[in-house]
């Protein structure tokens, strides 16, 4: 049920992600009457603004990241009213007894809804929790929101969990994976569990391999410092990538919206077979891109746009492609690829299930070509399916076949816009629904997987494989799939 009342907090209420992110997501949120009337939006930072002030860094904030057709200035000013600015700075011990003072200086305070939005640095978590605690601000209905990176490896995730966990419950956490608020990614457990036909075939029996590819073209830019100590493999595939083999190949829930979702993802996560170091050289291919051309625009190499770090080691991965394999009796010989990469050739993220070829061939002398059944997911852009059969061209005389494909766009499908990750997700925390949130194991199962291959690299030293710009990365990422008989899906 959504709440009477509500305080949604944001640390770091200047940053980036509270200015292009959240900001767009409550005004849209406001703007279709979802929000809870008498909700309360208190910005944290540093900076000395008053309420003013950062109203008009909103206001800008919205001009720029809602599109104009959407932009009602009846709402924007009715957002605008709920905002508040409280400077802030986290070792100052009165500056959080003015926040205390804020939150409990409301009518049924105890019935309200708090939501504390971490957009800060994860090494501000511990510390910000444990004066929430403190504060006596974090009992129930109060919840918490963390971003990634929850850690670095295993042992750090469970000193950030254990840090948030020891003031808040399990169930007031929620840590955000913005993939599972996408719409597609929704339309995936739909697709899969709101439907009959897929079920049967969904198994080792008919299906002969998944690919996963979130492909990107932008570079780093000025996130340099935080991606540098991380890479591809801890930015991405720890996380939104496992998450996105997770919803393909877990079983069915009992129902969606309790725990049951995640119960089944983290037997997914469980059953990922563990990576020997000789898996890891043979198995994960790892890049970093040079300088070359992305829409026609000459961009620099990865080494120049970190130049000005002084930590960089040049092992950092701007790109990862793997070959992981779940181990349960629904999967067991059914490869999964991923991949994943910044300064690509194209900005885009898919699922590709491809089926075993027939059984037998019924169509000897046929002309044209055949290809395997495929159902591919779009995430983005232009989201949607498309189901690829082999059809006959119309005709007299013998066989002609000729791949074909059934379309779902999203865009044309249906009138509604499709609404950005997060305004589902806001939503989901102010209304208590954990599904769409990372559990604490989950995070801790993902970890671990990657925790051999991070373990490797480390060891080994080796430099990621060079690959130009706008280039669908190194060729080693295609031999790891050619090796095997198979090949990337090319893009239509
Ligand atoms: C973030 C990563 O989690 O996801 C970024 O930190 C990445 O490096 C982004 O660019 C991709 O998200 P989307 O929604 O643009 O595919």
């Amino acid at each position: 049920p959504l709440p009477e009342h509500c305080d949604f907090t944001v640390f770091g209420g200047t940053g980036d992600l509270a200015l292009r992110k959240l900001l767009p997501a409550l005004y849209q949120c406001d703007r279709e009457g979802r929000l809870p009337e008498d909700t309360r939006v208190l910005a944290l930072s540093r900076a000395a603004y008053d309420d003013d002030a950062y109203r008009a860094i909103a206001r800008t904030a919205l001009a720029e990241h809602v599109p104009a057709e959407q932009h009602d200035l009846t709402v924007v000013e009715r957002l605008l009213g709920r905002l508040h600015h409280l400077t802030l700075d986290v070792t100052d011990d009165h500056d959080w007894h003015a926040l205390y003072g804020r939150l409990k200086d409301r009518r049924d305070f105890a019935g309200t809804v708090r939501v504390f939005y971490l957009a800060v640095a994860p090494v501000l978590y511990e510390t910000i929790c444990r004066h929430l605690g403190s504060g006596g601000v974090a009992a129930d209905p109060s919840r918490v929101v963390l971003e990634k990176p929850i850690g670095h490896d295993l042992a750090s995730a469970r000193v950030v969990n254990d840090a948030v966990g020891s003031v808040f419950a399990e169930s007031q956490i929620f840590r955000i994976d913005h993939y599972l608020g996408k719409e597609s990614v929704q339309n995936l457990l739909v697709t899969r569990f709101a439907n009959t036909f897929l079920e049967p075939l969904w198994n080792s029996q008919w299906i002969d391999h998944v690919q996963i590819t979130v492909s990107e073209t932008l570079g780093v830019g000025d996130r340099a410092a935080y991606y540098d100590a991380s890479g591809a493999l801890r930015d991405m595939v720890q996380n939104h990538l496992l998450q996105l083999l997770c919803l393909v190949a877990m079983e069915p829930p009992l129902e969606v919206g309790r725990e049951d979702v995640r119960d089944e993802k983290l037997k997914v996560l469980q059953a990922l077979r563990p990576m020997t170091p000789e898996d890891v050289d043979h198995d994960v291919v790892r890049g970093r891109y040079r300088s070359g051309y992305v829409e026609g625009r000459p961009v620099p190499a990865y080494d120049e746009e970190i130049a000005a770090l002084e930590a960089g080691d040049g092992t950092t991965e701007t790109f990862v492609a793997l070959r992981a394999e779940v181990s349960n009796w629904r999967w067991a010989g059914v490869p999964f690829y991923l991949r994943t990469g910044k300064r690509l050739d194209r900005r885009l993220s898919e699922i590709v299930i491809v089926f075993k070829a027939t059984p037998t061939d019924v169509f000897p002398h046929r002309e044209g070509l055949t290809e395997p059944n495929k159902l591919t997911i779009r995430v983005s852009p232009d989201e949607g399916m498309q189901l690829h059969l082999t059809a006959k061209e119309p005709g007299p005389g013998g066989y002609r076949l000729r791949p074909v494909s059934l379309d779902l766009s999203y865009a044309t499908t249906f009138a509604n816009r499709s609404p950005d990750a997060y305004e589902r997700l806001l939503m989901d925390v102010i209304r208590g629904i954990p599904t769409l949130f990372m559990r604490r194991d989950e995070v801790e199962a993902a970890w671990a997987w990657c925790e051999p291959i991070l373990q490797h690299w480390a060891a080994s030293g080796l430099p990621p494989k060079p690959y130009p710009a706008g280039t669908p990365g190194p060729s080693a990422a295609f031999t790891l799939i050619e090796r095997d008989g198979r090949s990337w899906q090319e893009y239509l």
